[in-house]
């Protein structure tokens, strides 16, 4: 009698765990209360067929062609990402914002958030990732490539990147780009003040 039970219990075990691997590995199995999951209503982040009412089928609707989300005019950029755009951004571009301390606060929050460890506390290239032996120096801000160059190419650098520096226009808005350039400009004057260029990580 024992044995009867414990082959009934064997063998419903089996059945159900076999119910769990289905042959279609990508089949989802029943469903239950299926508009749970895919509502009547046309949600814009989810569909399950193409939709009759919108020319492309897709119920998120795409904005017309140029709209500008509200609060994003300054994400603009006109420079393309070439030579000539990095020339004439370095022309043309000016900081809109004052060097409010406020500003430049922020740049330096900013800062030391997202380019310390490459640029240094200085602005002198010698960054912890640089001092480790990780990455190579960066040029340093009051050095002889960098000294005069205008926030215009700073800004273009920042938003698309310039060779081992990626772009770093997910992580600051334009806003927060032209503060940390606040702060940038800022670290460079002190150095040039103090005289002392870093020519150690000049050298290539
Ligand atoms: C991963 C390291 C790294 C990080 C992080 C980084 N940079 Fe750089 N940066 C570099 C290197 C390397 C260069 C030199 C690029 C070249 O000219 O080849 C550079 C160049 C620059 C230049 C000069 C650009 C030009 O047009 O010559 C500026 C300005 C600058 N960085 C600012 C910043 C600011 C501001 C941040 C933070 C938002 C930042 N960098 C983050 C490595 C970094």
């Amino acid at each position: 009698m024992k044995s009867i039970h414990f082959v009934f219990a064997y063998s419903s075990l089996l059945i159900l765990l076999s119910a769990c691997a289905a042959s279609d590995p990508t089949d989802t199995g029943v469903e239950y209360a299926p508009q749970m999951y895919h509502s009547i209503p046309l949600d814009p982040y989810s569909q399950l067929d193409y939709h009759k009412y919108t020319p492309d089928g897709k119920h998120l609707i795409e904005p017309v062609a140029g709209t500008i989300p509200r609060g994003k005019v300054s994400y603009l950029y006109p420079f393309p990402n070439t030579n000539e755009g990095y020339e004439e951004a370095g022309k043309k571009l000016t900081n809109p914002l004052p060097a409010t301390p406020e500003n430049l606060a922020e740049g330096k929050r900013l800062y030391e958030l997202y380019c310390i460890h490459c640029h240094g506390e200085k602005g002198d290239g010698q960054g912890s990732i640089v001092q480790a032996g990780k990455f190579p120096p960066p040029p340093s801000y009051y050095g002889p490539q960098l000294k005069d160059l205008p926030e215009g190419k700073m800004f273009h650098s920042i938003t698309y990147g310039k060779n081992l520096m990626g772009s770093h226009a997910s992580q600051l808005s334009p806003e927060e780009r032209w503060k940390v350039i606040l702060y940038v400009k800022e670290l460079r004057a002190q150095g040039l003040a103090s005289g002392t260029s870093d020519m150690k990580s000049e050298k290539k």
